[in-house]
């Protein structure tokens, strides 16, 4: 139980006993003020008592757990939390299903976050490992926060991750992405600083662009400029790897400007290619790549905004 809490937190021993303690102490301390509240109010009889209990109990909970994880050093932990059961309980991030068609921007709630954060849209189209990786990489974060996943397949596996992680999702359509407003405005209703593109298969319309100058970065699972441009994706760019006779591969996290795979790079690293590869082992080892170097990049690119 402790080893799926410490996953599903993504916090070390030593954090989840502070956090568990911080959850105690609110909690009985919840507990003691309620009945203070209870008696101060002079409320004794027992039909309205235990409603109105429960609700100054809702009340005072996250407030006196805020303040006790203030003094573990848990406050950043616990701000998190709230945000996320707060979004729970509203029930406008449930996105388990979807229906054919986009959230409209009027369904997107606005942001409730302070401006002193800075905010990412992942856009994803396939099984969002990448994106996963980056969630947690900023999980417990102060300063930078994922705001919005933006998917244009209806069945691709970030969406069970946006789901999972109660991040709000928006499904997007062809026809308003290449030649309506590419859903600038729900961009910057959640005061998106940076796009981070982590396997989206579409090419970034100007209009996009020209929003969010040298705020767009993607990564390719190949050494650009080599193995880039229209085609160039997935295992496609694993077999003209191999198939040329190179012997090495690697990533490149680049800015995304008019031209696929073509804008200023910002990371590469590479990776041998070993006897007996074959395209799927190959992209295994990209892939570890990846997931290594694409949050900690992504990190760095914010912070210089
Ligand atoms: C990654 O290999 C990335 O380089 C490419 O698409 C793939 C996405 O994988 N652009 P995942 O969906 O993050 O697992």
């Amino acid at each position: 139980m402790f080893e799926h809490l410490q996953k599903k937190w993504n916090v070390n021993g030593w954090r989840l006993i502070l956090i568990l303690i911080t959850f105690a102490v609110g909690g009985s301390l919840t507990g003691y003020a309620g009945k203070w509240v209870m008696t101060t109010l002079g409320i004794r009889q027992t039909a309205v008592y235990v409603p109105l209990y429960i609700i100054v109990i809702t009340i005072l909970w996250p407030m006196i757990v805020l303040l006790v994880s203030v003094f573990t050093g848990q406050f950043v932990f616990f701000r998190n939390y709230l945000i996320k059961m707060g979004r729970r309980m509203s029930g406008k991030f449930n996105v388990t299903h979807f229906p054919d068609k986009s959230i409209a921007m009027e369904d997107l709630p606005a942001n409730d976050l302070s401006n002193s954060r800075k905010h990412i849209a992942i856009f994803a189209s396939g099984a969002g490992s990448n994106a996963q990786k980056i969630i947690d990489h900023f999980r417990q974060s102060d300063s930078v926060y994922i705001s919005l996943i933006v998917c244009n397949k209806p069945n691709a596996g970030v969406i069970q991750i946006a789901a999972r992680e109660n991040i709000p999702l928006l499904l997007i359509e062809k026809e308003r992405f290449f030649r309506g407003d590419s859903y600038v405005p729900e961009l910057n209703n959640y005061q998106i600083d940076l796009v981070v593109l982590a396997g989206f298969l579409w090419k970034i319309p100007d209009t996009l662009i020209k929003a969010f100058p040298e705020r767009i970065i993607n990564i390719h699972p190949a050494l650009l400029p080599k193995y880039g441009g229209k085609g160039m994706y997935g295992q496609y760019v694993h077999e003209a790897v191999l198939g040329a006779g190179e012997v090495q591969s690697g990533i490149t996290i680049h800015y995304v400007d008019e031209h696929y795979d073509n804008g200023d790079i910002i990371f590469q690293t590479a990776c041998p290619i070993l006897p007996g590869d074959d395209p799927e082992k190959l992209a295994q080892r990209v892939h570890q790549l990846e997931h290594l170097h694409y949050p900690r990049i992504v990190e760095s690119v914010i912070k210089k905004l």
